[in-house]
């Protein structure tokens, strides 16, 4: 049957709130600003907008895909020319959106290529959304609108299921075939995110991008550690969202328990773009919950 969330309104607020956050943290996105600014900028946003942040705003810059966002003294500037992926969530109270876009900083216009080359991919996974369709036919055509570009998709990073308070559900959305025998169900809501590349098409592991996530719950032993747990639970969040010394104290203590999650960095030094829709599927197509909002 078909698992439509019961507080569907719920999950259209979320993800509307992420809709006006990603195309805020874009138009904050030039020569000069600070990236610790306008992360700050946008996680405020969506906090005063009564959602919460379902995950630190992700700045990713040039060859770094994914999963970085600014550590507390981060002073480094977005130049010209750079290639940011804005990563956005916001969820109210565990009815999560997740949505994302590229800019390329000062309109250089180098990178429209790629830029375009992951919108286009999304378009068309976005296109083959239906009930019963099979997430390989998502897959094929995600890469095939990449590649008409002369562009790779990234082969190791997937779109997901959402579930309340699960960002990664249990199901994949490859944005390559990979002969997946998974199907979409009606009423379910999915993220679908390809990444461009003119690279070697795979990411590795880089640095400790500054995001983190409880497993579980650490108990009471430690006061601050619990406080922390009560705030995030076990969504990814930001080292400096640590609000006091004590916080980051028990966060440096806890570190081993934490899930620590490193920066994804493309293998061949290439550079990416990445577009990234929230969706639900609908009784005869996808309906795009993180489509942008008129201003
Ligand atoms: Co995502």
């Amino acid at each position: 049957m078909a698992p439509y969330p019961e507080d569907l309104e719920r999950w259209r607020r979320a993800a509307e709130i992420s809709s006006r956050a990603r195309d805020y943290g874009l138009r904050l996105t030039v020569p000069g600003a600070r990236r610790r600014d306008v992360a700050d900028a946008v996680e405020a946003f969506i906090r005063d907008q009564g959602a919460a942040p379902a995950f630190p705003v992700n700045l990713s810059r040039n060859d770094e895909a994914a999963h970085f966002t600014p550590s507390r003294d981060d002073d480094a500037e977005f130049v010209d020319g750079d290639v940011v992926k804005v990563d956005v969530g916001a969820h109210l109270d565990g009815a999560i959106a997740d949505t994302a876009d590229t800019v390329e900083v000062g309109g250089t216009h180098r990178y429209e290529n790629l830029v375009r080359a992951a919108r286009e991919g999304l378009a068309a996974g976005i296109a083959a959304v239906r009930p019963g369709a099979r997430v390989d036919e998502l897959s094929r055509a995600i890469a095939a609108a990449i590649r008409s570009r002369g562009l790779k998709p990234i082969e190791n990073l997937t779109g997901h299921s959402i579930e309340r308070y699960l960002l990664h559900a249990g199901k994949a959305i490859p944005n390559v075939p990979d002969h997946s025998d998974a199907s979409l169900v009606e009423g379910e809501i999915i993220a679908i995110e390809p990444f461009a590349t003119n690279g070697a098409g795979r990411i590795r592991n880089g640095p400790f991008g500054n995001i983190a996530r409880f497993r579980g719950d650490p108990g009471r032993a430690d006061p601050a550690l619990s406080a922390l747990f009560g705030r995030f639970r076990t969504l990814p969040f930001a080292m400096r969202w640590a609000a006091t010394p004590e916080e980051e104290a028990a966060l440096r203590r806890a570190r081993r328990t934490l899930q620590t999650y490193p920066v994804f960095v493309e293998e061949g030094g290439g550079w990416v773009a990445q577009a990234e829709h929230t969706i639900l599927v609908g009784p005869d197509r996808a309906e795009v919950l993180t489509a942008p909002v008129p201003v």
